[in-house]
């Protein structure tokens, strides 16, 4: 299982500071992680920000624990993003805090531990992490309803 303390370690006081993105967030910028698509994917999401119009689509890959879902491992994860920097950098970040890791770690995450990780976003951008704990949120609960 992959250790969140040391991504949120890495994360932080990495330059994010007031109007600019942080090292990390700029790395995420230029080679965001985990884009595409999983054709056979376990579960999807698609959400959009009513407030810019930007969206994301979201693909999981899970080793399936039938006795207890939540310990349900993702095994992989993907996305496609529509959107402003703050979408990109977030969605990056959100899949390799949740690959490797069960379905209880996923759900707990919020949208400041997506901003931790970055090691922070400008002022006015943090509202764009919302949508990648959403879309995992979501497609979390589309797994729910294929049992
Ligand atoms: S401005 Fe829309 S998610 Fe960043």
């Amino acid at each position: 299982m992959k250790d969140f303390k040391e991504l949120y370690d890495r994360g932080k006081n990495r330059g994010g500071r007031g109007d600019l993105y942080s090292k990390v967030a700029l790395d995420h910028f230029k080679y965001p992680r985990n884009v595409g698509v999983i054709e056979d994917a376990d579960a999807y999401a698609r959400v959009g920000d009513s407030s810019c119009g930007d969206f994301l689509e979201i693909y999981l890959k899970l080793k399936l624990q039938e006795i207890d879902p939540e310990k349900s491992i993702i095994t992989d994860v993907k996305f496609r993003v529509f959107g402003c920097p703050g979408a990109i950098v977030t969605s990056s970040i959100a899949t390799e805090l949740v690959k490797g890791n069960d379905v209880a770690f996923a759900l707990s995450l919020s949208d400041d531990d997506v901003i931790e990780a970055l090691g922070g976003l400008p002022e006015g951008k943090e509202h764009c992490s919302l949508m990648a704990i959403s879309a995992i949120r979501v497609a979390i609960s589309d797994i729910a309803k294929k049992d």
